[in-house]
């Protein structure tokens, strides 16, 4: 039987820097990936640029249902230590927005980097070989694969999300933790288009592929980013960010013209030019297109629009209250076809902190998306990935 010191499952972002950081402390690493390449997600991202990090990467750009528990993580293995790893490999980056790093020419620069890092440390990839099931076995494991079973020490479960099953994600790790006895938070689509009942995309459908600068709250959490009428419901960056904290039932609140209170600015022209139509000023405000729907919102019959002189502050209100807080309940998502990362995951109480292992299961470790962290859009899964395979890779 095959036989590694390290057996690491899934060679993406996370299993790879952990097989790194093993390797390099002189471990025997193993790292199986049932893809016939490496770091396919990597390979996509960021529109094949891979938005590799956020400057801004930090505890409070991740959902979990333990906020705390990716600090340790991130603090030993920041954003600065992936730049300064980028930079040794003379792959030239630039920041595109809010702390958005991205690499100039293309996203398999960050691939090569992270192959030659383990090749240069001694790990082995197995490519096109499927962890199957993981036994306990006296002090190690012993894993089956396709290609026959792997004894080990250590296993790092670095196998991603439930998210774009057609690239080969599935709930493996879940299984896998549910089978040693962790706990699993529930697990939903993020960073996902949201989508509308048919009745009001018909209305919205003359908006469709119209992109507007918008402030998106759900609940307490807001994100202002700009939000896309898709064919479907949304999407765009603003809303992505929202689908990670939006349940099923929950409304969202849109405002389609952020820093301008449209009541107040239609009362102030109201007062001076009262003889304007009510279209054509708020077509200042918003986008042309967006206008005509914020009165159809806004419940305005078409006969019933006239001139803003004719409108009551009722009336205005109403108009005010569609352009700056429309409140729409989406009935779903696209779900994990197009989600870019899984919400939940293996639940955080049954894993150290400092070191991802399973606290009941010495030598069982879990890193990456498969744990119950999930970072905004914008470099902050890849950065935890990063750093969660990092700080394994310490210990495994
Ligand atoms: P990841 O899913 O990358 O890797 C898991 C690996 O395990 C896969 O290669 C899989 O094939 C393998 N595997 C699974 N089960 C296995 C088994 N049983 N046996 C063997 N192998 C197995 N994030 C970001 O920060 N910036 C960005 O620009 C983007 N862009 C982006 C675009 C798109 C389209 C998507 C879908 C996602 C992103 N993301 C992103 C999110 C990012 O890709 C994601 O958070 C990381 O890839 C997670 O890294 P992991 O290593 O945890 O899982």
């Amino acid at each position: 039987m095959e036989r590694t010191e390290v057996l690491v499952i899934g060679a993406g972002a996370a299993g790879m820097m952990c097989a790194i950081e093993a390797g390099k402390r002189g471990r025997s690493v193993v790292v199986v990936e049932h893809n016939a390449a490496p770091g396919e997600k990597i390979r996509i991202s960021g529109g094949g640029r891979c938005n590799f990090t956020n400057l801004g990467a930090g505890p409070g750009a991740f959902l979990s249902q333990n906020p705390r528990f990716c600090i340790s993580a991130l603090s030993r293995y920041t954003q600065a230590d992936f730049i300064a790893l980028v930079d040794r490999h003379r792959i030239a980056w630039h920041e595109k927005t809010l702390g958005q790093l991205f690499c100039d020419g293309s996203a398999k620069q960050i691939i090569a980097m992270l192959t030659g890092e383990m090749a240069a440390a001694g790990a082995r990839l197995r490519l096109a070989v499927g962890a199957e099931t993981i036994e306990r076995n006296g002090e190690g494991f012993t894993v089956s694969t396709t290609a026959g079973p792997i004894a080990c020490a250590s296993v790092v479960v670095a196998s991603g999300g439930k998210s774009i099953p057609k690239m080969g994600a599935s709930g493996f790790g879940y299984d896998v933790a549910r089978r040693f006895g962790l706990r699993v938070t529930e697990t939903r689509p993020g960073l996902v288009p949201l989508t509308f009942e048919a009745g009001l995309l018909e209305r919205l459908r003359p908006l469709a592929g119209i992109s507007v600068d918008a402030v998106i709250s759900c609940g307490r959490t807001r994100f202002a980013e700009a939000m896309l009428f898709t064919h479907r419901g949304l999407s765009g960056p603003a809303i992505l960010q929202i689908s990670s904290y939006w349940r099923e039932g929950e409304a969202i609140t849109v405002d389609l013209s952020p820093g301008t209170d449209v009541f107040e600015a239609l009362r102030g022209i109201r007062a001076k030019a009262g003889r304007q139509a009510v279209s054509s000023v708020l077509a200042d405000l918003l986008p042309k297109r967006l206008a005509q729907t914020a009165c159809d919102l806004a419940g305005l019959r078409e006969g019933a629009r006239g001139t803003l002189g004719d409108c009551s502050d009722k009336v205005l209100r109403r108009i005010g209250a569609a352009a700056n807080a429309w409140t729409v309940k989406p009935v779903g998502s696209e779900g994990y076809r197009t989600a870019e990362v899984t919400v939940g995951g293996v639940d955080t109480r049954d894993l150290d902190q400092k070191t991802m292992a399973a606290r009941a299961v010495p030598g069982l470790y879990f890193v990456g998306e498969a744990v119950d962290v999930t970072g905004w859009l914008g470099g902050y899964n890849f950065q935890w990935a990063w750093s969660s395979g990092w700080a394994a890779g310490q210990a495994a």
